[in-house]
């Protein structure tokens, strides 16, 4: 496997195939005296997100906008993830449900990408037993789609691309059309090296692979200068940003010159892995302000001896090393988290070991998973997998210890004003706004009359900043009152 860099030069044949189908859409929409549609449906994590904003600002070159309805589109994609074993299962129900559209419009183009086309089995599945799918390609891609999406309308049979090279294409040459007012998620890094033996990422995005350091800063610079309070940087493992490259450049640097740069009032970075995350990333959190004072630390397990099934090269002093010093450098700061529960030969004993981290960390939130099966990976073919039954009854004492440490975080929170990056309207209200805090609190709170910006609806408020009052804790949430806007 080879990794190739795309530059200006690479994508010269993408730019022409976007002309070529914004013609051909154009004549077609003419015939049918209606626009072109498609409809893009993205899962798993928010690398799948920032590839599906590049296919939606592909699709805004092919001069074609998204179709109210999913089901009224003439071109669906279908951005998948292979991480657990429940994605697989929507997939195929999904594409079931595909076949009846098509047979009312024959036109339409199905596409299915994204880390599950890695996966050989699934597209062999597909050939077998969904013709009807016109288009297969895989995260690798991404920057090629315009040709692929051309090649597929223009030819007759199913079109399926998967590649073994791990293209990096210079990203700030791509169109982007971002999804969120109040976020832009910028991935600084492609591809994971490490292996860990449960995981199926390091197969479906190949080799680990940083982007040059001067493409990053200068996507960095045109988000604040569009007005982004809020950035995501974005990688596996974001601690090895730069390995390889020419330039000499490391993650710190990056931390850095994000941080200099004027109009961001939150910089975010995930996933950190505790083999790699330096003191110096934490003092850099700790000393620069616009750095959100939240770390996402995936534990998976709190047993040493598991850790080394893992293939996860620390053990569970060095990681409460890290949550310690995190705590002690900048003490009004949150951590999260990531556990398996089950992973296989995982006895009582080391569930415990779990549970022990979980109290000592104090985890302000966590993502908790059941441990999948992914065929290919080390952990697959150990024998000691353990019983569903088993799995299920851990995992719920896991949540119940989790949720009542949120709940006290939560409560933590009720009293003090501070700075809330709005995100939109509340699920359940019209009148409640939605937002987090640096340290990635959830709130929901109201806004009195009298503070409301004239003629502005309040589903318009999504990415301003504001100071909130926290009233009240919830189990998931704090509530609170808005209390002033803050102005740049
Ligand atoms: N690169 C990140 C890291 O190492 O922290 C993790 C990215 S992975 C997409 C997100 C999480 O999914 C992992 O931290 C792990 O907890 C979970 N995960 C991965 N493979 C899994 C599996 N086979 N079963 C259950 N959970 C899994
Ligand atoms: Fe998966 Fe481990 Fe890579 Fe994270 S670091 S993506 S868990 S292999
Ligand atoms: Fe992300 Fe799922 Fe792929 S979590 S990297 S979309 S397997």
């Amino acid at each position: 496997m080879s990794i190739v860099r795309v530059d200006e030069e690479g994508l010269k044949q993408q730019w022409k195939a976007v002309s070529e189908l914004r013609d051909l859409f154009f004549n077609i929409s003419a015939t049918k005296g209606r626009p072109i549609t498609y409809n893009l449906r993205t899962y798993g994590c928010q690398l799948n997100e920032a590839d599906s904003e590049k296919l939606h600002g592909m699709f805004a070159k092919m001069g074609i906008n998204p179709a109210s309805e999913g089901s009224d589109a003439d071109i669906v994609i279908l951005n998948t993830c292979a991480v657990r074993e429940n994605a697989e299962d929507r997939l195929f129900g999904n594409l079931g449900e595909f076949k009846t559209l098509k047979k009312k419009n024959r036109d339409m183009v199905i596409a299915v990408c994204g880390c599950m086309m890695k996966v050989p089995e699934n597209v062999e599945r597909i050939k077998k037993s969904f013709p009807y799918v016109d288009l297969v390609f895989d995260p690798q891609q991404i920057h090629n789609f315009p040709t692929l999406l051309l090649n597929t309308v223009t030819e007759s049979h199913q079109n399926i691309n998967i590649t073994d090279t791990d293209y990096i294409a210079d990203d700030k040459l791509i169109p982007i059309a971002r999804q969120r007012r109040f976020r832009a998620l910028v991935p600084i890094m492609y591809g994971c090296n490490n292996f860990c033996s449960f995981c199926i990422v390091p197969y479906t995005r190949g080799r680990e692979r940083s982007r040059d350091f001067d493409s990053v800063v200068a996507e960095l610079q045109s988000l604040a200068d569009e007005g982004y309070k809020e950035v995501m940087l974005l990688g596996q493992n974001v601690n090895s940003y730069g390995k390889g490259n020419p330039d000499g450049k490391t993650f710190p640097d990056l931390l850095r010159a994000a941080a200099s740069i004027k109009g961001f009032s939150r910089i975010r970075f995930m996933s950190s892995h505790p083999k790699d995350i330096s003191d110096e990333v934490l003092e850099i959190m700790a000393s620069e302000p616009n750095i959100e004072k939240h770390l996402h630390l995936p534990l998976q397990s709190g047993s040493d001896r598991l850790l080394k099934k893992m293939n996860r090269p620390y053990d569970t002093a060095k990681y409460m090393h890290i949550v310690d010093r995190f705590r002690e450098l900048v003490p009004e700061g949150s951590i999260s988290t990531d556990i398996i529960v089950g992973f296989p030969g995982e006895t009582e004993e080391d569930f415990q070991g779990t549970m022990d981290i979980v109290r000592r960390a104090r985890f302000d939130a966590a993502f908790t998973f059941q441990y999948s099966i992914r065929p290919g990976t080390k952990a697959a073919e150990m024998e000691d997998q353990i019983p569903h039954d088993v799995v299920t009854e851990r995992f719920g004492r896991l949540l119940a210890l989790q949720n009542d440490l949120v709940f006290e975080s939560n409560k933590a929170k009720v009293g003090k004003t501070e700075e809330i990056l709005i995100e939109g309207l509340s699920s359940t209200s019209d009148d409640i706004l939605t937002g987090r805090t640096k340290t990635n609190h959830l709130v929901n709170f109201t806004v009195p009359e009298e503070l409301r910006l004239p003629d502005v609806p309040l589903s318009s408020y999504e990415g301003l900043l504001c100071e909130v009052k926290l009233t009240k804790a919830k189990p998931y949430s704090v509530e609170g009152v808005l209390e002033r806007f803050i102005n740049d």
